[in-house]
């Protein structure tokens, strides 16, 4: 097996034939190769009451998601959005934690009312918003016997009481800040006082104790999570051990902790990390665990999909300027932001042949060392720098390698650029199925939402009798459309990412609202 998608040179043909099919920029994953990273998980963890909740935040697409459910994976949630992607793929509620800074008191009303596993609280101010939800929806329940609003019967399997005459406790996990460096780039370390996560230790035993006496909360685990891309395991040892013996000084209290919560956090090997091996891991958390019966949650993300993923890429065309070699690229920081935002490195992989190889020599440079870029508006678009990569033509297919995770869950909109589309392959028995996990997004579903609201901005125009005229001429001319009805039409129009132009029109293009200069 390869280290990573990318590189695994008998799918080559296939990446190509990817391509033409969906087009670039595509994401590929092997979903046998998450598969099997999942299953490691478990095996590392497998002589021990143990669940293994894959953070979604690393790649939450349904798919995805759907495989991991059928091997028995819970789910680490940090939006209800995330909690119910989850319940879509079949992740049952009893497996799924829901965590996060700063949830929205919709979402933990919610979340109480999906009756999920457990909510990982962040704050005292947060805890103290979960009890007041939780004594809300006590309340309206005794009001309403009939209409449980925790309908169904707690299912995790360790809660026995489930006696409709007390108030249903809201089950929570309190996330402890250890203030140890998880030695890792600062965007993503989290284990530190200075960071916004988790309570202080000190702060943490007086929340639980809190919870301990409060009708309305049952504190039934303990968490933390220092960071992420971690290639040291002696921070994650440290942290195992400082908040083991806190769980354990609770349970001497009365507090009886049942789920001790190790987050995820392991790095891959994106250049020349060494990643840590999932035995010693296992072991450094079981002998902080020496002596308890603690059911283990572990929150991986990066380590189970990131080396499973390649996002495919088209040359458009090459620039040479006095001292440097562009490679323009048709995917964007907008598809795979890490490179923009933390410097992150994807090794490039050029899948076309060498027999299609232009016989051009004309430039020096065509072989010299190269910047990949893309088309966005911003000179951080730069995905490698100064990269060998020999010479190329427009067309030639690339691979930036290790991009299933945190790649397309982090993708954007901006400049107007439509999502990736998602492909799944799975290797089985020498042959290699394809599935499409997500279509490539369109023109009308990028707009679709505004043109909504234009319906509604058009009324008001309207009103103004005066401004009107100017408004609708103004954005007529901007757009290049003769009235604003024909709006309703390009909606239904199946447009491609590539279908954005609208005509040019001599008159003025200024908007009737104030201008706003770009602030990138
Ligand atoms: C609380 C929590 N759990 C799990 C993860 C997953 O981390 P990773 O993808 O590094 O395994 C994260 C990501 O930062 C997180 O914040």
């Amino acid at each position: 097996m390869q280290d990573n998608l990318s590189q695994d040179t008998s799918l080559q043909d296939t990446f190509l034939a990817l391509a033409k099919q969906y087009d670039t920029p595509l994401y590929v994953y092997d979903l046998s190769r998450i598969e099997r990273n999942f299953l490691s998980f478990k095996e590392a963890f497998g002589g021990r009451k143990s669940l293994i909740c894959y953070a979604l935040k690393a790649n939450s697409n349904l798919g995805i998601l759907s495989t991991l459910a059928q091997l028995g994976s819970g789910a680490d949630c940090v939006s209800i959005g995330e909690v119910k992607r989850a319940l879509l793929a079949g992740i049952p509620k009893y497996k799924i934690i829901f965590s996060g800074v700063g949830k929205r008191a919709e979402e933990i009303e919610e979340a109480l009312k999906l009756d999920i596993l457990f909510l990982n609280v962040e704050s005292s101010a947060e805890l103290k918003s979960i009890e007041q939800i939780a004594k809300n929806l006590s309340a309206q329940d005794l009001q309403n016997p009939q209409q449980d609003l925790h309908q169904s019967p707690r299912q995790n399997p360790q809660q026995t009481d489930s006696s409709p005459s007390l108030p249903k406790k809201a089950r929570i996990s309190i996330r402890v800040n250890p203030n140890i460096d998880a030695k890792t780039h600062p965007y993503i370390s989290t284990g530190l006082s200075e960071n916004k996560f988790g309570l202080d230790i000190e702060s943490a035993k007086q929340a639980y104790l809190y919870a301990h006496n409060s009708p309305f909360l049952d504190p039934v685990g303990i968490h933390f999570h220092i960071g992420s891309q971690i290639c040291e395991l002696a921070p994650i040892a440290q942290s195992a051990e400082k908040i083991a013996n806190l769980a354990k000084s609770l349970l001497a209290l009365g507090i009886e902790i049942r789920f001790f919560d190790i987050g995820g956090g392991l790095g891959i090997c994106y250049e020349e990390e060494e990643e840590i091996a999932l035995y010693d891991y296992a072991q450094s958390i079981l002998s902080a665990l020496k002596g308890s019966d603690f059911t283990i949650i572990c929150e991986p993300g990066r380590r189970i999909v990131g080396n499973a993923g390649v996002l495919l890429t088209k040359v458009l065309y090459e620039k040479h300027t006095a001292n440097k070699r562009f490679v323009i690229v048709d995917s964007g920081m907008n598809d795979l932001m890490r490179p923009a935002l933390y410097d992150a490195v994807h090794k490039v992989q050029v899948y076309s042949k060498a027999s299609d190889k232009s016989s051009d020599k004309s430039n020096d440079k065509k072989g010299a060392k190269a910047d990949i870029v893309g088309p966005v508006c911003e000179s951080s678009d730069t995905f490698l720098r100064e990269v060998e990569l020999g010479e190329l033509k427009q067309g030639d297919i690339l691979g930036f390698g290790n991009a299933g995770a945190y790649g397309y869950s982090m993708a954007s909109n901006y400049n107007t650029r439509a999502k990736p589309a998602e492909v799944g392959i799975c290797q089985k028995d020498s042959t290699t199925q394809i599935v499409l996990l997500k279509k490539r997004e369109t023109f009308s579903e990028l707009v679709s939402n505004e043109l909504e609201c234009l319906k509604d901005f058009e009324k008001c125009a309207k009103s103004s009798a005066k401004s009107s005229a100017k408004t609708k001429s103004s954005l007529e001319c901007a757009l290049g459309f003769g009235n604003l009805s024909n709006f309703g039409n390009l909606s239904n129009a199946d447009s491609s990412q590539d279908s954005t132009h609208t005509k040019k029109s001599k008159k003025s293009t200024k908007t009737p609202q104030k201008s706003t200069k770009s602030t990138k």
